[in-house]
């Protein structure tokens, strides 16, 4: 089965064809970050108007790159949410018409959803439950999965994101945007013990993350360093392991608890070096294994969004999906719901 996969949530504009739910045919992305930069942040005006005039030209690129035509395209999944509403717009809008005209189904996937069908694209399929640590610009969470589509929140965070301290952070130390890459690239050769960033205390959740105080720390450390190259590197180093010993921090009790098999990361932030090599350590140590998707496959693509797509078709009431996927919605705060409830 061929799903094509689509994705304009935030500031890439991404289609892909994925066979079966775990063959990559093609996974286009058209990155924004050139039209953002100048702002240091999103502009959603900007990027929805960019989806608009991106989304034929990624579509038929994809396409062309894994060698079929529209004809040969069994379903389309496309987020609907959550993420910047006109962005999530224009993608759903393309969907419905490219649906209605070549008379496929329709599959609504949550963007969390997609992140997390990431490790499901490739030889290997991680073994249920498997311990989602969900980390983007927009969300650090970690998910329990039992089995497909089914989703339990078990930890989320109380303000800030990874990812949103990650570049709030690299933005005020003058890195480039979007910051966490940059940060994670000056880190790996600072000192992490030179500025330590202990980890925080939060009433009423033992598992739950909150990432403000650690970046409000950081942007006090940097004001009153001397900003010389290596102090730069040291406060990077040290704040990257403040955020990464407290994403990891839950994680041992949350597995033996659960009975959980697998580990997996996902999410833009999953790329960030130390905390692949952190989680590798700690589930070595745990005798499970992790699965990590490839750095493209981490940040916003098609291909993730299409191999949700394609389970929740073959799981979740594929009839169901035929006779109401036109009428999906979309929402900027969409909530991660288990399939067959949201439907
Ligand atoms: O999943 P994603 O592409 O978009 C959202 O759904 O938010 O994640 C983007 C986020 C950005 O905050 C970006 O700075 C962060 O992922 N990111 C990283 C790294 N690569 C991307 N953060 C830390 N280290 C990295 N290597
Ligand atoms: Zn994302």
């Amino acid at each position: 089965m061929l799903i094509l996969g689509i994705d304009t949530s935030c500031d890439d504009t991404s289609c892909a064809v994925v066979k079966d739910g775990r063959q990559v045919l093609s996974n286009i992305v058209s990155s924004q970050t050139n039209l953002h930069e100048k702002f240091g942040g999103v502009v959603p005006e900007i990027a929805s108007r960019r989806h608009l005039e991106m989304l034929i030209p990624v579509c038929g690129e994809a396409l062309e790159q894994a060698g079929v035509t529209l004809k040969d395209i069994d379903g389309i999944a496309v987020t609907n949410g959550p993420g910047l509403l006109g962005s999530l717009l224009v993608g759903v809008g393309f969907a419905k018409a490219l649906a209605y005209a070549t008379k496929v189904p329709l599959i609504d996937v949550h963007h969390i959803a997609g992140h997390i069908y990431a490790n499901f694209l490739g030889e290997t399929l991680p073994e249920f439950p498997v311990l989602n640590l969900v980390v983007s610009g927009g969300h650090s969470e970690l998910i329990l999965m039992e089995s497909h589509g089914r989703f339990t929140l078990l930890a989320e965070t109380r303000d800030d994101a990874a990812g949103e301290v990650f570049d709030k952070v690299a933005r005020e130390m003058g890195l480039g945007f979007p910051g966490g890459p940059y940060l994670d690239r000056l880190a790996e050769s600072g000192d992490p013990d030179k500025i330590a960033f202990p980890l925080p205390k939060i009433r009423g959740s033992k598992y739950d993350y909150s990432f403000s105080g650690i970046k409000t720390r950081a942007l006090l450390e940097f004001e009153s360093a001397d900003k010389t190259e290596e102090s730069k590197r040291d406060l990077a180093a040290g704040f990257r392991k403040g955020v990464v010993d407290q994403l990891l921090n839950p994680v041992e009790e949350l597995i033996r608890q659960t009975g959980a098999r697998t580990l997996a990361l996902s999410g833009g932030v999953a790329a960030n070096a130390l905390l692949r090599r952190e989680s590798q350590a700690l589930a070595d140590r745990l005798n499970i294994p992790l699965f990590v998707p490839s750095r493209e496959l981490c940040t916003d693509n098609g291909a993730m969004i299409a191999s949700a797509g394609y389970y929740k078709y073959r799981e979740a009431g594929s009839s169901r999906l035929e006779s109401e996927g036109l009428l999906m919605e979309c929402s900027a705060g969409l909530e991660l719901r288990s399939w067959g409830v949201d439907m």
